[in-house]
């Protein structure tokens, strides 16, 4: 083998292994983004709760609350199923995936009980919605996402993580165009 041979042979190597921490960078930075959202849920829940004998303030909780559902978590979620499970379903991940989405459409009927007047307990569904989020960003974060960014997966973790990111505002624009004010 020639040493201008051995150059191609080497570098196509490289180009084909994940750069050293690539992956566990992007999965910080999905948990990072999971954790935040949790963080947000749970805010809007204690305050919803606190707010309770005040219709007020629970109202004006609730709307906020509501806007962020449908500007962030389901955008995230539509983005996941248009990114990361797609990669996942390849992986051979596909009846996990199917509990997932499932779960996702649980969370979107949870969503929308909230808007509704026949509601009694708004409060007690928000601190639901945030503590299902929690369980499931974290079996994305342990059981998924490791998968999809490993050396098996179709895509690089760079590739996972702006197709990801750019799901994720195409989501968030087709909600804008349809979220009443
Ligand atoms: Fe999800
Ligand atoms: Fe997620």
């Amino acid at each position: 083998m020639s040493s201008d041979e051995r150059f191609v042979t080497s570098q196509t190597a490289a180009e084909e292994s994940p750069q050293p921490g690539e992956a566990e960078s992007v999965l910080a930075v999905v948990a990072k983004h999971h954790g935040e959202m949790a963080a947000k849920l749970r805010e809007f829940a204690r305050a919803a709760a606190q707010q309770k004998c005040s219709n007020g303030e629970l109202q004006v909780t609730l709307g906020e609350a509501a806007k962020y559902l449908a500007g962030e978590i389901l955008p995230h979620a539509l983005a996941e199923e248009n990114s990361v499970y797609l990669v996942a379903r390849e992986l051979g991940l596909g009846r996990l995936v199917e509990a997932m989405v499932y779960e996702h459409n649980f969370l979107a009927e949870l969503i929308a009980s909230l808007r509704s007047p026949l509601e009694a307990d708004p409060a007690g569904v928000l601190r639901a919605i945030a503590e299902f989020f929690v369980a499931h960003a974290e079996k994305e974060n342990r059981f998924i996402l490791p998968i999809c960014l490993s050396a098996a997966s179709p895509i690089t973790p760079e590739e996972l993580l702006s197709t990801l990111a750019a799901e994720f505002r195409t989501a968030q624009h087709r909600s804008a165009a349809i979220t009443p004010e």
